[in-house]
């Protein structure tokens, strides 16, 4: 797995992340908040001189909606499409290991940018940034961006058991404290509904694809197909079913410790759709429905979210 030279980084950035003051666990940034553990300002600043190539395969989705998930299906679409032999698979891999980059974009050091230009082609780049936050050249190259959704309730289960575990926050809270924080968008990366409702201004754009984590899990093969004609993978249909079996829970959880070191206990809890049912009560049921209402439901992508199927009982 292309993801397996980055433990060590991985296992670095969660210990010395564990050190950092509570107060000092989020900033702020032009505006929106960012987790100190995996973000520096010095890196945001030049955010912007990332030079995006338009054969780049770009994955954006808010923290916890699978995107360690639907990274691994496109770098495994990727490396099928290649048909790099061993030699060319392991010799990627090391590349990635010695520029040691991490993997989501806004992530890491500030020389990252330079690093990233001697990753070959087609890099696979993942972000959490809401659109208006990205890169300008990934828009400009008509890089072509796969957008992720997951249901808003388990998105938010999912990312209190994730800070929690990792220590993103600045307090070690109860999910009661958490969700107040997640509902008006006091947790890193904003407020999730605005995300979707930015993302909702790139429905006819044709280098943005979107897709569903629920949509994925339902129909695994489907989803592959879909994902692999817009990006133009050259993959047959026995490479789709293998690269299913291989991102299954199960396989990537089994392997998190070689692929996510310490981290991939808190990455891979569940994996499955509904897990909110066991932890929301009613009246933040109440709010998270009412709020949806307000600010999503009538957007187009707001209906292709299919809220009402995945977040009422
Ligand atoms: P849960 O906490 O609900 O289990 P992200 O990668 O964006 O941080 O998202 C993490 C969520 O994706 C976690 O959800 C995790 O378990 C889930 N996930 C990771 N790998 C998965 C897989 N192969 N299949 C289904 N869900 C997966």
């Amino acid at each position: 797995m292309a993801q397996k030279g980055l433990v060590e980084l991985f296992d670095k950035t969660l210990a010395e992340g564990k050190k950092i003051a509570p107060a000092e666990r989020l900033f702020l940034f032009n505006g929106g908040l960012y987790p100190a553990m995996v973000c520096r300002p010095e890196t945001l600043k030049i955010l912007d001189t990332f030079e995006a190539r338009s054969d780049d395969v770009v994955l954006v989705g808010y923290p916890k909606t699978g995107t360690n998930w639907v990274g691994q299906i496109l770098t495994e679409l990727e490396t099928a499409s290649g048909k790099y032999d061993e030699e060319e698979r392991k010799r990627r891999q090391q590349k990635e290991k010695d520029l040691s980059v991490f993997p989501y974009l806004e992530f890491g050091d500030s020389d990252k940018f330079e690093r990233m230009k001697k990753l070959p082609s087609r890099r696979v780049i993942k972000t959490h940034l809401a659109p208006g936050k990205m890169p300008k050249s990934i828009f400009q190259k008509k890089a072509k961006i796969l957008v992720l959704f997951r249901n808003p309730k388990d998105t938010a289960v999912s990312y209190f058991h994730f800070t929690k575990g990792i220590n993103l926050r600045p307090s070690e809270e109860t999910w009661d404290e958490f969700f107040p924080d997640y509902i008006t968008g006091k947790v890193p990366y904003g407020l999730y509904l605005d995300h979707i409702i930015e993302w909702n201004n790139y429905l006819d754009d044709k280098n943005v694809m979107f897709i569903t984590y629920e949509e994925v899990k339902g129909n695994g093969v489907l989803a592959l197909k879909r994902i692999a004609e817009f990006f133009n993978f050259s993959v047959s249909e026995q490479e789709i079913e293998s690269i299913v079996e291989k991102t299954s829970f199960k396989t990537m959880k089994d392997n998190a410790p070689v692929t996510h070191g310490e981290m991939g206990k808190s990455l891979f809890r569940k994996g499955i759709v509904g897990d909110w049912k066991n932890t929301f009560s009613e009246s933040q049921n109440e709010e998270m429905d009412r709020k949806f209402e307000e600010k999503v439901a009538r957007t187009k992508l707001g209906m292709m979210l299919k809220y009402e199927e995945y977040c009422k009982d």
